[in-house]
């Protein structure tokens, strides 16, 4: 390639200073950057020259560009995985190792979709949402890399947390949970794309501490859900909250 254009550029008529960078490139093709292209598709527009070759210099320098940047994006892939998954070690001694947590107070936050994980970083690093820990563990990590934490345990695969469960409570929980909460917790609150949490499977006392503090309006519930909330609670007392906890806490 690079020898097509050294003599390309010789024909033309270029610049000394081409000449040298194309036959600097001879015979070794895998120096030849689309940098150097681009540099050169200037230099011909200012001279000038036809269209044509104009034209023909963006072709080669796209299919050139083409097969490095598809070697590109798969080599910054790679690499972004790597750092993804280093900045989750110092979450892993509580969190568990990919995410699947093994105390009962600290959620699984394995599968979590990205735009769940980064709201909620965010919202304990803005102390929007209240913590024993994560509001100052969030605040030890930039914007950039809370979202690269969401990309690492959106692929992770969720586990349910290994629990008794009372499956009387859990049949009235379901009841209530299909009235109340299904309409943005889908299919026991185990939908992903519902950047609302997972319910499904996730630690029991853990979502009894959530549900104490949206009560207790110490975390900020959605309108509609503190509205729905607060209505169950007045009908149905400490034993419906009891129950939905059953009911999410099944595996
Ligand atoms: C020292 C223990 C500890 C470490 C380390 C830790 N967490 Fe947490 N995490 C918790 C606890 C406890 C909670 C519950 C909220 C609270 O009380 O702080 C929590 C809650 C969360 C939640 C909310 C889950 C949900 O379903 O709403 C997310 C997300 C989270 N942590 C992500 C992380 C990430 C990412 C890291 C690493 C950068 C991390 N945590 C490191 C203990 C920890
Ligand atoms: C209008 C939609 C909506 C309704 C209805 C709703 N929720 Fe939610 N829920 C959300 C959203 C959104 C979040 C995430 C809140 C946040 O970002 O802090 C959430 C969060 C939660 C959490 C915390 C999850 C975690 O991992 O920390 C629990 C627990 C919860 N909801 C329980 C319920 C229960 C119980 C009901 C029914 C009484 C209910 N929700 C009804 C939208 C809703």
């Amino acid at each position: 390639m690079s020898v097509i254009f050294s003599i390309f550029a010789k024909k033309e008529g270029n610049s000394r200073a081409i000449g040298r960078i194309f036959s600097r490139n001879r015979g070794n093709s895998s120096h030849f950057y689309p940098s150097y292209l681009s540099c050169k598709g200037l230099l011909i527009s200012h001279r000038k020259t036809t269209q044509l070759k104009i034209n023909l210099t963006i072709i080669i320098a796209l299919s050139l560009f083409a097969s490095h940047g598809v070697q590109a994006v798969e080599n910054i892939a790679t690499l972004d995985n790597a750092n993804n998954e280093a900045l989750a070690y110092n979450c892993a001694g509580c969190h568990g190792s990919n995410g699947i947590s093994a105390g009962p107070s600290i959620p699984t936050i394995a599968g979590l979709s990205p735009t769940y994980l980064v709201k909620i970083m965010e919202d304990f690093k803005s102390d929007k949402v209240p913590s024993t820990i994560m509001g100052r563990i969030s605040k030890g990590y930039t914007s950039k890399e809370i979202e690269q934490l969401g990309d690492y345990y959106y692929q992770q695969v969720f586990v349910s947390a290994d629990q008794s469960v009372n499956s009387k409570k859990a049949k009235l929980g379901e009841e209530l949970h299909k009235q109340y909460c299904e309409r943005c917790h889908s299919e026991a609150g185990g939908i992903q794309e519902d950047d609302a949490g997972l319910l499904k499977g996730q630690w029991k006392p853990y979502l009894k501490d959530q549900l104490q503090d949206f009560l207790n309006k110490d975390r900020k519930a959605p309108k509609k859900m503190a509205r729905r909330l607060k209505k169950l609670y007045k009908k149905y007392g400490y034993e419906g909250i009891q129950a939905l906890l059953e009911f999410y806490s099944s595996p």
